[in-house]
């Protein structure tokens, strides 16, 4: 018999797990007849011994299988999904799903809320007045046949035992682990039904692994589980060293995803949307290469059909789709004030991670799970990395409610920027990509 005590053991001493070993101590504990404690025992063992790509496949499936598993093979093409690490002013899952929608790619993305210091798309898209998130299993369909696309929070039975585990490596410190990252990850995405993922993977001071050598493990991990489980991956390794674009916070993000569709766009939000975006209509089999598949990006921007496909998602999940003509119909908080360059120089550095704090403690993100967010507050960046200043000039436009969350979000920024003499060096905006297909 296989008993919790002995599979703990066996990772504590650092041998391998059999399949049969991991799946019954996985549907033990979501039977409840394995308590916490022996999992987070366990958790701990695997955060310090790791696992091999079988017993993280294994962990995976198992994951995966603890819930519903979406079945869309009622709508008929390659349904693609695309999935970020997280970051600040990562708003590309509102523009890449209806580009790939738009080039005939369908997308049923699943997506998730503010958390720490990063940003989460479902807020961004309840600033939009009316968005549902949350439609029923029937109307998830009816969208997705009208307009190719739909973006949604995770349900309750989506990965249950992911839930539960996120939860317990949380209080455990055993979240900075490959293994269960990706099994969490995946477990997620695998549940949906998807044909193939697109997965950024964010590094830099903003991302969850703010470095190059720990993105790139977690990008390997993922792509082995993700072949071995037959879906189609391709890993992007973007930075994360400075916010991506110019806006923080939830209705400014989304008044730039509409100004990106309709044509106007900062550069790197621009070249990081067009490579997810080309790979998600590459793997969707919509373009004979990843050249045809960026051209056939760039044009549904350009011809406007993304803006319109975008407008049919808002309509189908109840939005008010008048925001992509009037984005002054989002919410817009009660003050702007500028924060300006104390020296002349170059733009140095304008740290992700201290600008998401400072977005956070304007109100615009969450600590913890419960906290309420301020949708209209965020900060919109004028200056970014290499710009040059001159005293006086401004280098970000504060959007704030609240005067003692505004002096709290002063210092933060304070801390982000560096003016120095000299010009830094230009960090690659994608450091990577890795397939899964060899
Ligand atoms: N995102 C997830 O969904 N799970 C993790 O473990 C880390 C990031």
């Amino acid at each position: 018999m296989i008993t919790a005590q002995a599979v703990i053991q066996k990772k504590r001493d650092r041998e391998t797990l059999t399949s049969s070993e991991i799946s019954t101590f996985l549907r033990g504990y979501m039977s409840l007849q394995i308590a916490d404690y022996q999992v987070a025992a366990w958790l701990m063992a695997v955060y310090l011994n790791g696992m091999t790509t079988d017993e993280t496949l294994t962990l995976t499936r198992e994951m995966r299988d603890s819930g519903t598993v979406l079945n869309l093979s009622s709508i008929p093409g390659k349904k693609i999904d695309k999935h970020s690490t997280g970051g600040v002013g990562d708003k590309t899952s509102m523009m890449v799903t209806p580009i790939a929608a738009a080039c005939g790619v369908t997308v049923p993305m699943i997506t998730g809320r503010a958390l720490g210091h990063t940003g989460g798309t479902l807020d961004k898209l309840e600033s939009i007045p009316g968005f549902n998130a949350k439609p029923s299993p029937e109307r998830i369909i009816e969208i997705l046949k009208s307009t190719g696309a739909v973006i949604m929070g995770q349900t309750d039975d989506l990965a249950p035992a992911d839930r539960r585990i996120y939860a317990l490596r949380d209080v455990t410190a055993t979240v900075e682990s490959i293994p269960l990252i990706t099994a969490s990850i995946l477990s997620k995405k695998l549940a949906e039904g998807i044909d193939g993922l697109v997965m950024d993977v964010k590094t830099g001071s903003g991302a969850f692994m703010p470095t190059l050598k720990a993105a790139t493990s977690l990008s390997h991990s993922i792509v082995d589980v993700c072949r071995a489980m037959k879906t189609k991956i391709v890993v992007l390794i973007t930075d994360m060293e400075q916010p991506l674009g110019r806006a923080i916070g939830n209705a400014l993000e989304i008044r730039e995803c509409i100004e990106f569709l309709n044509g106007r766009t900062p550069e790197d939000l621009e070249t990081v949307t067009i490579a997810l975006a080309a790979h998600m209509i590459r793997l969707g089999g919509q373009a004979r290469s990843l050249d045809h598949a960026s051209k056939l990006a760039y044009e549904a921007v350009s011809k406007g059909e993304a803006a319109k496909r975008f407008r049919h998602i808002i309509r189908a999940q109840g939005g008010d789709e008048r925001v992509m003509d009037n984005p002054d119909l989002l919410p817009r908080a009660a003050h702007t004030e500028d924060f300006r360059a104390k020296t002349s120089g170059f733009v140095v550095r304008c740290d992700a991670k201290r600008l998401g704090l400072a977005s956070n403690a304007l109100g615009a993100g969450r600590y913890r799970v419960e906290d309420p967010v301020d949708l209209a507050v965020g900060i919109y960046l004028d200056k970014k990395v290499g710009d040059r200043v001159v005293k006086g000039d401004v280098l970000c436009r504060i959007h704030w409610n609240d005067e003692q969350r505004f002096s709290s979000a002063v210092r933060l920024i304070e801390e982000a920027y560096e003016i120095k003499n000299q010009r830094p060096r230009r960090r690659p905006l994608i450091h990577a990509v890795l397939k899964g297909q060899r």
